[in-house]
């Protein structure tokens, strides 16, 4: 069977936790691997951890897993987040989000010392941009705030699912926003989150300590330092 990439990143990932930590639970393809590799360390070294989950869906596999859960009404900090990313650039620069769980994200990465990424090698990229950039806005008046969003040069797509509008873990609603190539990620960051009725946007910068990259050959690449990769 061919290597999968996605696999080697999360179970690498899983390896840097030790017992008694707080850990953060990333989203989505990527970081369910690094789940279930924790859920195997639980069982078979009896890895003593509690967990926050970045969204729902990885709060629901955590608990089939008999992963034990916590949140931030008992720890205010984690000690290393494991999540996958859309894209990320040499400057530890993420675009994240294609999930939906963006503001779990990145409130739980705020929080974390250790903030693990892991992804395929199709995820790097010398300037973010071609994937669309996930925001989060409430409700109450989305079309005024996509209108403000398109101002900033870009075009502002609601992001519906198969029963009406998509809707976070957290109500709220997403617009995925086409800017084409981001010239400078933290000041657009500062820009979008800056606008009224924006909740978050899917911009992370300043956040990532570790890139973990999974090679189509089942190798892997880690870095602790901003550079090129892969
Ligand atoms: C979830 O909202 C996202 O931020 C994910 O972390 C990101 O989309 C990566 O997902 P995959 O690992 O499924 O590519």
């Amino acid at each position: 069977m061919a290597p999968n990439p996605k696999k080697a990143a999360g179970e690498r990932a899983a390896d840097y936790v030790n017992n008694d930590m707080i850990v953060g639970l990333g989203t989505g393809s990527t970081a369910y691997f690094a789940i279930v590799r924790l859920a195997e360390r639980i069982r078979r070294e009896g890895l003593r951890i509690r967990c926050i989950a970045t969204s729902e869906r990885s709060a629901t596999l955590a608990r089939e897993l008999g992963i034990s859960l916590t949140s931030f009404a008992e720890v205010l900090q984690v000690d290393i987040t494991i999540d996958g990313a859309d894209e990320v650039d040499p400057a530890f620069n993420l675009i994240k989000g294609g999930g939906g769980a963006l503001l779990r994200e990145k409130f739980v990465a705020s929080a974390s010392e250790t903030e693990l990424i892991i992804v395929d090698e199709g995820k790097l990229k010398r300037r973010l941009g071609a994937f669309p950039l996930p925001v989060e806005v409430v409700p109450f008046g989305w079309q005024l705030t996509r209108q403000r969003l398109q101002a900033l040069g870009c075009d502002a797509t609601f992001r519906s699912s198969d029963n009406g509008p998509f809707v976070t873990d957290n109500g709220n609603y997403i617009l995925d926003c086409s800017f084409g190539t981001l010239d400078d990620p933290p000041a657009l960051e500062r820009e979008i989150v800056g606008i009224c009725g924006v909740v978050e946007c899917g911009i992370f910068t300043g956040l990532a300590t570790r890139i973990i990259v999974g090679k189509p050959d089942g190798s892997l690449e880690e870095r602790t330092e901003p550079g090129i990769l892969g």
